[in-house]
């Protein structure tokens, strides 16, 4: 079941991260979204390159530092991976994101959904990196399960686009609510299950302890 559930992260993750550089690597830009984003893309430029291409640093490199045998096995590959992991995907990628959030598709709603996501992301992966900081693991681990519940945004957001556009819903109504339920219902997933259903479930003392202090 456990090695099930790596085997389809790493599949949906580099499927994403796929998509995003022949998409942006390969075509003009724009090519595969709809007009007046491919319009608001070009007029940001450098936000949307930098935005795609150092989040897809994060997705790519994401589900490699949940594999607890690498962890254990590689240390110091499991550090410079998670470096890049916050120094370019998130950091850049976050800001670059909050950057383009501004001018997304859908209005209002949609603005809000991507820059609050946007901002969580940035500060889950901020108390990631302070936690480690300070040698706390267990708060470290709890961080990292938020921000990589949020990475998957991008997954969710593309798998959600297409059953929205089966189900008939038109693409204006569509994209401002999927800027939403790509993120809300991962957070509550990773909150939920893996980091308190999970801990306890397996018996690990570190949920009720990192319970007790707030984490
Ligand atoms: C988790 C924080 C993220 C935020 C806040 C965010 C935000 C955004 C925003 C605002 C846009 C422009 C949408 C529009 O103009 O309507 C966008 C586009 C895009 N983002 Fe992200 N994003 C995030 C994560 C990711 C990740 C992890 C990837 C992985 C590669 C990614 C790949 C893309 C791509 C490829 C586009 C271009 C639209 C498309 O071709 O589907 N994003 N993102």
């Amino acid at each position: 079941m456990k090695r099930f559930g790596i085997c389809a992260l790493f599949f949906l993750a580099f499927g994403v991260a796929g998509y995003a550089v022949f998409a942006y690597g390969f075509l003009p830009l724009g090519s595969l979204v709809h007009p007046d984003m491919k319009v608001s893309f070009a007029a940001h430029k450098v936000g949307i390159y930098a935005h795609i291409f150092a989040s897809v640093v994060a997705i790519t490199l994401g589900p490699f530092q949940f594999i607890a045998g690498l962890r254990q096995r590689f240390v110091r590959v499991h550090r410079w991976m998670g470096r890049a992991y916050l120094g370019i995907g998130v950091l850049v990628g976050g800001c670059a994101g909050l950057y383009m959030a501004t001018f997304a598709f859908g209005g209002l709603v949609s603005k809000l959904g991507f820059s609050l996501l946007a901002v969580l992301w940035l500060y889950t992966g901020l108390r990631a990196f302070l936690a480690i900081r300070r040698r706390d693991l267990i708060a470290h681990r709890r961080w990292m399960v938020r921000n990589f519940s949020l990475t998957l945004a991008a997954v969710t957001l593309r798998i959600l686009l297409p059953i929205s556009g089966i189900a008939g819903i038109p693409f204006e109504l569509a994209y401002p609510a999927i800027a939403w339920l790509c993120w809300v219902p991962n957070l509550l997933v990773a909150e939920l299950f893996f980091n308190r259903a999970l801990p306890f479930l397996t018996g690990r003392p570190s949920a009720a302890a990192a319970t007790r202090t707030g984490r």
